[in-house]
């Protein structure tokens, strides 16, 4: 299949830190790689490197056919990066920030005014339309940045975080348009925190930890690694515990984990609600009175945990900087 991302060796330092520290990936034509990895673990920067914002130490990297060293405006032109911090003019108004990228890439003005009315109404925008960004909710901001990507409909996009700081029906309103946008034909690059989102959007996932790949296959090779689901329990009473540990034992695949100080088992199960049901039942006719049950789907953390045997840990307290080297060159608008 004819890759539209191909990237092989990339590294990327920032003083001592290795912020990549040689990735390779490819990303068939058509499909969405989703690069999943906690705070610091170097998403951002490959993200970067491959669209040109950011050169690599070492490695190279093609994107849509056009090798981001030697072809940089071929890069440009062909992709739409929405990055994780929404790069909207705060005086504009939602209609005039997206005209303006119409017009940018040569869009007639109406041709320009009528994509970014249809892109309003998308993503629930048309209300405030007339305002200027700068009186606009977080979550807005980020739509109408999403939305900005999307004025020319390039065949590949790079998406670094899109969904972080939506509610949760925004959320899934962005995940119908990425899906309407991969099925129209266009490649994605996404990167994400939450294994739950890669596992709805990506054909393929990389896991991403200190700037390496850990892992990669699609979400169901993930998860048969992990275990698909975990009945979590938490007991009343200490004294319980070994009962209890009896009774998943007897209806669960895997070793179940304790939490002695929380009262807390958990083990990974096959079978679900209905299983779920089991178990409470044996819990009862043991006379094991509990605190709390459910369901738990796999989370980045148990990704990292079974991959690394420890939790997901960000590099550092707070978010990873975004300053912006020396070298990066200022681009066009939605490149950024
Ligand atoms: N411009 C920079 N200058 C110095 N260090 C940087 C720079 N950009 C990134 N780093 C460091 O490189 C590492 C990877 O950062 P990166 O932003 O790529 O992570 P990330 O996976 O995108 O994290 P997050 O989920 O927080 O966005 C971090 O340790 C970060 O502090
Ligand atoms: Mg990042």
């Amino acid at each position: 299949m004819p890759v539209a991302i191909h990237a092989e060796g990339l590294v990327k330092h920032f003083g001592d830190v290795r912020a990549v520290d040689g990735v390779g990936l490819d990303v068939p034509r058509g499909s969405v790689l989703g690069l999943l990895g906690p705070n610091g673990a170097g998403k951002t920067t490959i993200v970067r490197m491959l669209t040109t914002l950011l050169r690599p130490d070492a490695g190279r990297a093609e994107v849509a056919g056009f090798d981001v060293l030697k072809d940089p405006d071929g890069v440009r032109r062909s992709i739409g990066l929405s990055g994780q911090f929404a790069a909207v003019d705060d005086y504009l108004t939602g209609r005039e920030n997206l005209q303006m990228v119409g017009q940018l890439y040569q869009l007639s003005a109406r041709d320009a005014k009528a994509r970014a009315k249809e892109l309003l109404e998308r993503f629930d925008l048309a209300k405030a339309a007339d305002r200027t960004a700068k009186t606009y909710s977080g979550g807005m901001r980020r739509r109408l940045d999403l939305a900005a990507t999307l004025v020319i409909r390039p065949p590949v996009m790079v998406m670094d975080e899109p969904t972080t700081g939506l509610d949760p029906r925004n959320r899934l309103a962005l995940w119908g348009v990425i899906q309407d946008l991969v099925k129209s034909g266009t490649t994605l690059l996404l990167t994400t925190q939450y294994l739950e989102e890669a596992d709805h959007l990506a054909h393929e996932i990389c896991v991403i930890d200190h700037g390496r790949v850990i892992a990669r296959g699609t979400s169901d090779h993930l998860k048969s690694q992990i275990g698909r689901e975990r009945v979590e329990v938490v007991v009343h009473r200490r004294d319980d515990i070994a009962g209890a540990r009896e009774v998943l034992t007897a209806r669960a695949r895997g070793e179940v984990t304790i939490d002695d100080h929380m009262r807390r088992l958990t083990v990974p199960v096959t079978g679900g609600a209905r299983l779920l049901a089991d178990v409470i039942r044996d819990l009862d006719e043991r006379g094991i009175e509990i605190d709390d049950i459910g369901l738990r789907r796999p989370t980045l953390d148990d990704v990292f945990i079974s991959l690394t045997g420890r939790a997901a840990e960000a590099d550092e307290p707070g978010d990873a900087a975004e300053n912006d080297q020396t070298e990066d060159q200022p681009v066009k608008e939605t490149v950024k």
